[in-house]
């Protein structure tokens, strides 16, 4: 149960546990969240074994109800066997096994391998051997993990695109999806690679392939201890990854730029002449860390003048894209698990592309799969809703964009210099913001009844808006909306009525004024019509100040580094909204942390 409650982000619809006991396999599993499971399990309590399973789920095939809970249990209730990811011929088998007189009960795809499993297990007496025939058969992307009652001291993984990796402790061994689950016994690990199956017992692990030939086993130490993975006093998660920030940011740049002002990535093993020859960039990820692309994009084009094309991983390799090997793929994922992206990076490097990953776990599939990766080191990240990782993503974006700045020798002046002097300061920004954020909370919390805020930028502000929306979407599960200002008057501008919030977030005045006075403009335009002007501006930025309902101030940076400072003001308005609305800011509905089907 421990285990389990620190896998939770990666789903929470429903919950279950098995363990093998006097001969025996008992079950119990529950819809919603961990704790309800928990509450069964105290007045149920299951026999004491030495062998188990469980799994939380996020719903793909049937809905979260107890009934499509894993584990799932063959028709004898000997095998039990939880599962991530889909396996998409699921009907075609689940037709067999009917006509095989097998009674299959839930609306789950996963139910069909308990039943494969309990066949291959009464013909071969081995649990491992079942695996790796039922696996055989299937597709899509998977990880499984099973028990039976027959072999009790074995538990047996297998995977195939979906993550698991193995602890190995003494007298004991450990399989989850990631290693959070078992930090707390050991931090010895053991990396699966496609296509394997794990045998687990007490005095240590066995790796085959699907194909039942032995694999070679590479063990790893993990470098985070439990206590990274603690509340650490705060509420909730994401109130204490806030806070992180600063030094997650700063953690970033450590010992990546030298006093000179030069920088070292020495982990991009793709060598500066391949990195010359280079004539686009393409972004791929998800969610927030696409985001976080979209602004790499303005640094990456300014800086290098290499153009840059940002693409949803989702939509990528399904268009067709144009790459070749002169193309740079880089995948933005604080996971490294997410299913989309890792599909995008395969289609990017069967085109023959370098692959970068920008990624904050370590081991995970994305570096794995990669030709190089640079870690953003922000520490795990626990809340769904991102905000340390968004950071930590572009300011490794900004590390790569300059890096490629600088091995091109393109635009390499005093421009450059200042910026890199900026952004080896930016984490005390970062934490000057953090400082100021009580009068953002309690504007949040007087809008906790509104129905709609929408959210505007121009340039980097523009996805810093998109930012905002998102996390209040995930969050306080409200209608947001994030536009490019100088777009709202081409249709959004219809949705502005009495009173509704617009968040706006202004360019600096310094540099680039002329963005800064075209949003000044679009201020005073939503304002005429009724809009209550929420602003965030620089410090000292006076020209604002007649048109803004509410004002937010940020410390003065370079335009290109303000989404640094920008973002965080929003992530503290979208928690504090979703408190205010009573609800669960670490695991908001219907979403996981980590999503590994497509
Ligand atoms: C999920 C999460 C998002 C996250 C996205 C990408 O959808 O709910 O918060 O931004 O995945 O995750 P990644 O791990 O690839 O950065």
């Amino acid at each position: 149960m421990a285990g389990l409650k620190r896998l939770e982000y990666r789903g929470y619809d429903s919950a279950g546990v098995a363990v093998l006991a006097d001969g025996g396999l008992a079950a119990a599993k529950k819809a919603g969240k961990l704790v309800n499971l928990e509450k069964e399990l105290v007045e149920w309590p299951l026999p004491a074994g030495a062998t188990g399973i469980g799994h939380t789920r996020w719903a793909t095939h049937g809905g979260p109800t107890d009934g499509n809970a894993h584990p799932h249990l063959d028709n004898a209730g000997r095998v039990a066997v939880v599962h991530n990811g889909i396996i998409e011929n699921f009907a075609v088998l689940r037709t067999e096994l009917a006509e095989r007189g097998h009674e299959l009960t839930s609306e789950t795809d996963t139910e069909v391998v308990a039943h494969l499993l309990a066949e291959e297990f009464s013909a071969t007496a081995d649990l491992a051997e079942a695996m790796r025939l039922v696996c055989r058969r299937l597709e899509g992307a998977f990880t499984l993990v099973a028990v039976h009652a027959d072999e009790p001291d074995v538990v047996v993984g297998a995977r195939r695109n979906s993550p698991l990796v193995v602890g190995v402790g003494e007298g004991e061994a450990f399989l989850a999806s990631d290693v959070a689950a078992f930090i707390a016994h050991t931090r010895s690990a053991v990396e699966l690679g496609q296509d394997q199956v794990v045998e687990l017992r007490r005095d240590g692990v066995t790796v085959t392939g699907f194909d039942g030939r032995p694999a070679e086993v590479r063990s790893y130490h993990v470098d985070w201890d439990a206590s990274a993975a603690e509340k650490g006093g705060y509420d909730y998660f994401m109130l204490k990854e806030i806070a992180e920030q600063p030094k997650a940011v700063a953690d970033t740049l450590l010992g990546r730029i030298d006093p000179a002002g030069s920088l070292t990535l020495d982990e991009v093993r793709i060598s500066p002449s391949e990195l010359r020859e280079i004539d686009k960039v393409v972004i791929v990820a998800c969610g927030t860390a696409f985001h976080a692309g979209l602004i790499a994009k303005y640094a990456i084009e300014h800086w290098t003048r290499i153009p840059c094309e940002v693409e949803l991983a989702s939509e990528f390799r399904y268009r067709d894209p144009i790459l070749d090997s002169r193309s740079l793929v880089i995948a933005i994922s604080q996971s490294g698990e997410t299913m989309d992206t890792l599909m995008a990076l395969r289609h990017a490097r069967e085109q023959g592309s370098k692959v970068l990953a920008i990624c904050n776990t370590n081991g995970s599939t994305i570096p794995r799969e990669s030709d190089a990766v640079l870690y953003t080191h922000a520490g795990p990240e626990v809340a769904v809703a991102s905000t340390k990782a968004f950071l930590t993503q572009l300011v490794a974006c900004y590390l790569v964009a300059l890096y490629l700045g600088q091995v091109r020798g393109t635009k390499w002046g005093d421009e450059i210099q200042a910026v890199i002097k900026d952004l080896s300061r930016i984490s005390e920004e970062v934490e000057r913001v953090l400082e100021t954020m009580e009068p953002v909370r309690a504007l949040a919390r007087t809008l906790a009844e509104k129905d709609t805020v929408l959210f505007l930028g121009r340039h980097v502000g523009y996805p810093v808006a998109l930012e905002g929306a998102l996390k209040l979407k995930e969050l306080a599960y409200m209608h947001a909306e994030g536009f490019a200002a100088g777009e709202l008057k081409h249709g959004p501008i219809a949705l502005i009525e009495e009173d509704v919030p617009v968040v706006v977030v202004v360019p600096s005045p310094r540099g680039r004024s002329v963005l800064h006075d075209k949003i000044v403009s679009n201020i005073q335009e939503i304002r005429a019509r009724g809009a209550r002007t929420i602003v965030i501006a620089e410090e000292g930025d006076e020209a604002v100040v007649p048109y803004a309902d509410h004002l937010i101030r940020i410390p003065a940076t370079p335009t290109l580094l303000q989404p640094l400072v920008a973002t965080v003001p929003l992530q503290v308005f979208a928690c504090e909204l979703a408190t205010a609305r009573g609800n669960e800011v670490d695991q908001p509905r219907n979403l996981a942390k980590s999503v590994t089907v497509e």
